[in-house]
């Protein structure tokens, strides 16, 4: 099972530091043998001492090993800590920052050849789930168009937009669809996010083609994360 948490725009470089210790030494003390993946925001990136089963990823990054774009970071950035996993695609970075497919496209292609981990995000707004399932697997299959699905260090999230950061996950049967039919293309570990939270992970992880989870707001709060990787050892 994998587990990762998604800080966003969450945590200083003091807090994040405490939180991957803290996570750290349970995943060693519970022996957790779970993937552990976590996202700090990137002014906390850092050379962490951890376990081999949980990996410090950024949650952007441009194209690039280094020049002139202000405000983003390249590649040698993230050398300098041995950050080698990435989160590309990201609602938030579509819908909000405005990034297209053509330059999530880039980014993935670039990261890949670099041997990244890469969790890729993919999910549909409101307007197309009230379309039908037709609808929602041709949007998330069209994100997904000009991605290599045999890259070997690939994870997919299915993120549905409506529910991210709403408190409202989609439902079991709406995930245990939406996964049983992107499977048929996706031979990569398919993760679920989208408000997911100590009380309804159990039932998330027991849905067919849920290989994980990937959270944000619950993940936080390093005790709420806790008990998350606790019930996903439970569930083998
Ligand atoms: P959420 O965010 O858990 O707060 O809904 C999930 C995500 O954006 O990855």
């Amino acid at each position: 099972v994998i587990i990762a948490s998604n800080f966003k725009t969450n945590h200083t470089r003091e807090s994040t530091k405490e939180f991957v210790q803290t996570v750290s030494d349970f995943v060693d003390l519970q022996d957790i043998k779970d993937e552990v993946l976590i996202f700090p925001s990137a002014p906390s990136l850092d050379a962490f001492v951890l376990p081999s089963n949980v990996s410090i990823g950024a949650q952007n990054a441009y194209p690039v090993k280094s020049g002139s774009f202000t405000g983003e970071i390249g590649s040698q950035q993230l050398d300098e800590f041995g950050v080698k996993m990435l989160l590309i695609g990201h609602s938030e970075r579509r819908h909000i920052l405005k990034e297209s497919n053509a330059l999530i496209e880039q980014k993935y292609n670039f990261y890949k050849e670099l041997g990244y981990k890469i969790v890729f995000c993919i999910g549909e707004p409101l307007e197309v789930r009230e379309k039908g399932i037709q609808e929602v697997i041709d949007y998330n299959l069209a994100q997904l168009e000009n991605i290599d699905l045999g890259y070997e260090h690939l994870i997919i999230a299915y993120e549905p937009v409506w529910a991210i950061g709403t408190g409202v996950s989609a439902t079991k049967q709406q995930i245990e669809q939406t996964h049983q039919i992107l499977r048929q293309s996706i031979k990569a570990p398919l993760l679920y996010g989208g408000s997911v939270k100590v009380a309804n992970l159990k039932e998330i992880l027991s849905i067919p083609n849920v290989d994980g989870v990937l959270v944000g707001t619950a993940s936080w709060n390093v005790e709420e994360f806790q008990k998350m990787i606790a019930i996903a050892k439970e569930m083998k």
